[in-house]
């Protein structure tokens, strides 16, 4: 790195959540995906992180603030530095930068709407950006990009790229890798304009968190079939959404939600994130699609909230489904979101 001896300046990102269809659910090593997954990246559920800089070299030791949603946060402060020091052996810069990190959420704090995809993407791309400004490059590294995201949230890994992204190395995309993801754009144009609309069944904390799921894994009896069963989800769904075939598409994402939540059920301890108005919504979404013969599927993530999926073409019939979902959401709240095209730089 042909460094200059000081560089300062600010960089903004704003970067995506995203929702798995073929979901990642077990880890090892740094981690590294026991199976391989896909998601729709989203596009109204965004991190936006601004950070101030300055490069100096030889500085001996780098200062670190931390602002969420303009004020400092010393729990989420402690987390970001953490994170920082775990990767500054691939950007090293970061030992003689001082940093002063804003970030903040499109979505409610506490809306039941996981935040670390997009949070540790955001904060990646204005990490390698800053790298860009004191070497004088213009071009993102979005592989690296998801690589260093991944290691600060495996899912986050995916929130890289849109419409869609793979993560985790498998037989039907040669080019997957476990440790980054790569954009899947050959996807039927209905796919494209998907509407994923969240339904807060309960916004509150979860009882146990994904990364405490994960461990869970490597005792878990089905695990092994279950893997085995990811890569086999992946190869079909990657068929379906090149040929438009949503009832494929629906029938697989529909499966990877209950498997992933009977997995949980099947964990030692067991235990369960669904709540009884999740179940009703599912039912609700189920008994529509048949009664009016539309195309809008579920998926859930490790929590109990619902993400109702459908092409933008059937949003009209799908308003009636919604006036009756909305009472058995939290305070009535439907987060109403779209596929993306991932992340972009401000300013
Ligand atoms: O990225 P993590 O460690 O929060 O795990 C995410 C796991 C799921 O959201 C349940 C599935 C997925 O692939 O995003």
């Amino acid at each position: 790195m042909s460094a200059n001896s000081v560089v300062d300046g600010t960089v903004t990102w704003q970067s995506p959540s995203n929702i798995a269809l073929v979901k990642y659910w077990g880890k090892h090593g740094r981690q590294l995906p026991s199976n391989p997954s896909i998601s729709f990246t989203l596009c109204k559920a965004y991190t936006e992180t601004e950070i101030n800089f300055n490069f100096k070299e030889g500085r001996s030791e780098n200062k670190y603030q931390f602002l969420f949603e303009g004020k400092e946060n010393k729990t989420f402060g402690a987390k970001v530095k953490k994170f920082i020091s775990s990767i500054s052996d691939e950007l090293p810069f970061l030992k003689n930068t001082d940093l002063i990190i804003n970030s903040q959420n499109s979505f409610p704090h506490s809306s039941g709407i996981a935040s670390s995809a997009s949070s540790m993407s955001a904060l990646v791309l204005c990490l390698l950006d800053i790298r860009n400004k004191i070497t004088g490059t213009e071009t993102i590294d979005l592989e690296k990009a998801s690589h260093l995201s991944r290691l600060g949230s495996g899912s986050a890994s995916r929130s890289v790229y849109g419409p869609l992204a793979i993560w985790g190395s498998n037989d039907a995309i040669k080019r997957a890798d476990d440790t980054y993801a790569i954009p899947f754009d050959e996807c039927d144009e209905i796919f494209r304009t998907f509407h994923d609309d969240i339904l807060i069944v309960s916004a509150s904390e979860k009882a146990v968190s994904s990364r405490a799921g994960h461990a869970l894994m490597e005792n878990n009896p089905y695990a092994l079939n279950r893997f085995e069963q990811a890569h086999k989800h992946l190869a079909e769904i990657i068929l379906a959404l090149k040929s438009g075939d949503l009832e494929k598409f629906g029938e697989i994402t529909e499966k990877e939600a209950f498997t992933l939540h009977a997995l949980m059920m099947a964990s030692t301890p067991p235990y369960m994130l669904m709540e009884p108005n999740t179940i009703e919504v599912i039912n609700q979404i189920q008994n529509f699609r048949k009664e009016k013969n539309v195309p809008v599927y579920f998926t859930l993530d490790a929590g109990p909230n619902v993400h109702m999926l459908y092409p933008d073409k059937y949003s009209s019939e799908i308003e009636k489904l919604k006036e009756s979902l909305v009472s058995l959401c939290a305070h009535g709240r439907i987060i109403e979101d779209i596929v993306g095209s991932g992340p972009t730089r401000l300013k």
